[in-house]
């Protein structure tokens, strides 16, 4: 837990530092839950939204039938009618469960809460063991009544405050067996029991106060998420409109005029990469939740009897589509909704999660979303959203498998998965701790760096030359400050894959060296040869 705390502490950083993230006007104290993409950040994420749409709207792989899927894709506005938010559902019921501290004013998702029981045991067991049941069996555990709150993620020494609050002593003390917690106050031994406070109704009547400073929660209230903002002069409500929480609406509302404009037929698809903005609760884990985010989501529009076969082809193909960009598959995990777990209308939904630093949490999400949304399009706007094959002669009201991914999301996981440290040798040969960003070669924000050793025998216009080469063609860059070793180790911080230096050989046989990022070897190239090297290595 320490460890990977740690681990996002140094991402984090090293986004920070290497101008990948950073907090949105830091300049004015930073403003919670929205951030902004550095140089190599805005190039991480463009390469992350230009795989996703070649792969998804300019070359579809085959379908479940063997036939090219077809796809188009949308740029639709922010902010639209509020009919559209009426229709899908958000304005009733788009909302989280909500509690205040009458203390610290602190806004909390009750959702997002984990209630400790707390239990007296005679012993603190010595040896280590898992916090498996039949192992906490042997733990004479018995609850004292009382129970607190803390909040999802809190670091041991937060649940540790909390239990000294609730306990009324400063000399509790956490002890961790295995992954079951304990507590020791003085010769009297605790046993904590954690789970959510909306799975365990029995809590419910706890004391339960605020994680933070202990003081009074207000009962929960429901909270909608959408931004709200005027058009136009008038700041009343028949100006009211919303910035989007999700782009797929924008897909629905355009359903009819793709069909009636292009040439396509039902199966389909239709693909947006745009802004969405929550009001999030709690913002937290990096860009993991924000308040403004990019999604990437396809809604495909498909018969109701095919619909079983495409959800289940879009859930594996999107999970593919990570572990083919560098996600270990150890890492990825596809996890199926049970029954209870779908919303009214969906037949099926598949979380793909990544295990963060933080924990494993949602990448995508795919669900089979039934004729739902065209349905209620259809009822609040009074336009006919049914397809007519020609065909069949059929007429109906297609339904629709929705992938739906975050492009920021995916952006953190592929920088938490690229993050490794190592070590190289220095000027001297002294081996130093390295860190690297092992970047799948197509999401690396730069794919090579041209570096001339020295500021002098023709060495920079030699480099320059090879560095306008190369630029034309890909993401390159050019450096000459410095140890050339210290140049190496800032590309590595980079995750550039290649980086080139033209040294005094250059100018006897038109030689360049190479240097490989992740096995840090050397080989000698012709320099016009460079480009051609890089791009067969990298298959761009
Ligand atoms: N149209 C369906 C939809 O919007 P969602 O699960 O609410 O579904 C889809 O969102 C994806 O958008 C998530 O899997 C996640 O990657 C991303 N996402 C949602 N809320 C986010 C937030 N607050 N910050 C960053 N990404 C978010």
């Amino acid at each position: 837990m320490a460890d990977e705390q740690d681990l996002m502490e140094k991402i984090v950083s090293l986004a920070k530092r290497r101008g990948f993230i950073y907090p949105s006007s830091e300049i004015y104290g930073g403003i919670n839950g929205f951030w902004d993409y550095g140089p190599l950040g805005v190039e991480l994420k463009r390469n992350v939204k230009d795989a996703w749409w070649h792969d998804i709207v300019r070359c579809p792989a085959a379908g479940p039938d063997g036939r090219p899927i077809q796809m188009v894709g949308l740029d639709c506005s922010i902010i639209m009618n509020p009919k559209v938010w009426e229709a899908s559902g958000h304005l009733s019921g788009f909302s989280d469960p909500m509690v205040t501290c009458k203390e610290c004013k602190r806004h909390m998702r009750a959702d997002h809460l984990t209630m400790s029981l707390v239990c007296t045991v005679s012993a603190i067991p010595d040896q280590d063991f898992a916090a498996e049941d039949d192992a906490l069996e042997e733990v004479d555990n018995e609850p004292t009544g009382e129970g607190f709150l803390v909040a999802d993620g809190a670091t041991i020494e937060e649940i540790q405050a909390a239990l000294r609050r609730r306990l009324g002593s400063k000399r509790v003390k956490i002890v961790l067996r295995g992954q079951a917690m304990f507590a020791q106050d003085g010769n009297k031994n605790y046993f904590l029991e954690s789970g959510y406070n909306t799975d365990w109704p029995e809590l419910a009547n706890l004391d339960s106060r605020c994680p933070h400073c202990g003081g009074e929660l207000t009962p929960k209230r429901q909270f909608n998420l959408m931004f709200k903002t005027y058009v136009g002069a008038m700041e009343d409500s028949s100006a009211l409109a919303y910035l989007r929480p999700e782009t797929a609406q924008g897909i629905f509302a355009n359903y009819k005029n793709v069909l009636d404009t292009t040439r396509i037929k039902v199966p389909f698809g239709i693909a947006q990469i745009g802004k969405a903005f929550r009001n999030e609760i709690n913002p937290r884990y990096f860009t993991f939740r924000s308040r403004e985010f990019e999604q990437m989501e396809i809604e495909f529009f498909c018969h109701p009897k095919e619909a079983d076969r495409w959800y289940e082809y879009w859930r594996d193909a999107r999970f593919k589509w990570y572990i083919d960009h560098g996600l270990k598959s150890s890492k990825l995990r596809l996890r199926n909704h049970e029954k209870e777990e779908l919303a009214h209308y969906a037949r099926a939904c598949a979380d793909i999660e990544y295990e963060f630093p933080f924990g494993a949490s949602e990448l995508e999400g795919v669900a089979n979303r039934t004729d739902f949304d065209l349905t209620q399009h259809q009822k609040f706007s009074g336009r006919d959203m049914t397809y007519f094959d020609d065909d069949t002669k059929e007429r109906f009201i297609p339904y629709v498998i929705e992938p739906s991914g975050g492009v920021d999301r995916a952006t953190l996981a592929f920088l938490c998965e690229a993050y490794a440290e190592d070590e190289a040798p220095d000027e001297k040969g002294a081996m130093q701790k390295r860190t690297v960003l092992r970047f799948h070669p197509r999401l690396a924000p730069v794919k090579v760096a041209v570096f001339p050793l020295v500021r002098k025998d023709g060495m920079p216009e030699k480099a320059q030359a090879i560095y306008q080469a190369c630029a034309k063609h890909l993401a390159a860059f050019y450096d000459e400050k410095g140890a050339v070793g210290r140049r190496y180790r800032r590309q590595d911080e980079a995750g550039t894959p290649f980086c080139v230096t033209v040294d005094g050989q250059t100018r006897e046989d038109g030689t360049v060296t190479v240097r490989d990022r992740d096995t840090m070897q050397q080989v000698r190239i012709p320099a016009e040869g460079v480009l051609a090297y890089v791009r067969e290595r990298l298959h761009i």
